[in-house]
């Protein structure tokens, strides 16, 4: 049975969504993030800033990059803003497909995200594990234009995927199927800047497979899921350092922060 399925199991979409300063969490995750709470003291703060540079990327894609389609992929319990709000708020008419595999975001979404009329926001069930039929999908097909660019984003989704040969593969697959002159949003957790003592501490934690499964990863391992690619300034840094907003100050430090953050443009 899936984790989504029994309700007393361990649900990370809904933990994150605790992180986030959402309300769709039940006893069992705020007991893990308690745990969590003790290694990682600043993993509310380090979370939010994750969410925080989706936000700004979404907001420069639209703004300044003239993306009108994001698909993303991992998008997690609906949030205040959701992706569609930031991207409609500057263009109404964007069109926004969520993709998640968890059963229980299928049902939130599909129950409250609501569009501007003159875009589209729908959700697809889809895992960036079978990358290509997430193309296939009826909400991709029917709202995507596949001729036009597509930012597709992966925020804090990658480092789910604990195997490398798979977490490489999916992301060089989406690479070969998205249309020319698309854009990858990166988003993805490390313990570069933790001592030694907490990455250990870390360690511990998830191997009892109480707290769910994660994969930081460096900033070169990062680096490596946008080869090549033309990355959008200031390359792959700390989620705080990527284009901050001077109107809000990060609520981490990039040590405190333990994320990478990269936009990059296919050619
Ligand atoms: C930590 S949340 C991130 C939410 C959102 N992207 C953000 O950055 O705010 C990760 C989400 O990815 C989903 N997920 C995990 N593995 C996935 C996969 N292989 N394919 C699609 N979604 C996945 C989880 O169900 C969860 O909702």
């Amino acid at each position: 049975m899936s984790e989504s399925r029994d309700v007393s199991a361990l649900n990370t979409s809904r933990r994150y969504n605790e992180w986030v300063g959402g309300k769709d969490h039940t006893s069992v995750e705020r007991e893990s993030t308690k745990t969590v709470l003790t290694v990682l003291p600043n993993m509310l703060a380090a979370a939010k800033e994750g969410r925080a540079v989706v936000m700004r990327a979404v907001g420069d894609l639209v703004a300044e990059c003239g993306i009108r389609q994001i698909l993303d992929v991992g998008a997690g319990q609906p949030m205040k803003p959701n992706v569609h709000e930031v991207a409609q708020r500057i263009d109404p008419s964007c069109r926004v497909v969520y993709v998640d595999n968890d059963p229980l975001v299928a049902v939130h979404h599909r129950g409250t995200v609501m569009s501007r009329p003159e875009g589209r926001a729908e959700f697809q069930d889809g895992d960036l594990l079978n990358v290509d039929e997430l193309f296939t999908g009826d909400q991709v097909k029917e709202v995507f234009d596949l001729g036009r660019p597509v930012a597709v984003l992966l925020a804090s989704v990658l480092h789910l995927i604990e195997d490398d040969d798979v977490a490489y593969a999916s992301v060089r697959r989406l690479r070969e199927l998205l249309p020319p002159g698309s854009y990858l949003v990166i988003v993805h957790g490390t313990f570069d800047t933790l001592p030694e003592e907490t990455r250990q501490a870390v360690r511990r934690l998830l191997a009892t497979g109480k707290h769910g499964s994660y994969k930081a990863r460096s900033r070169a391992e990062i680096e490596r899921f946008v080869e090549g690619l033309e990355l959008r300034e200031p390359g792959v840094v700390s989620s705080v350092e990527w284009r901050p907003d001077p109107a809000k100050p990060p609520q981490a430090s990039v040590a405190d922060a333990m994320c990478y953050a990269a936009v990059a443009k296919l050619p």
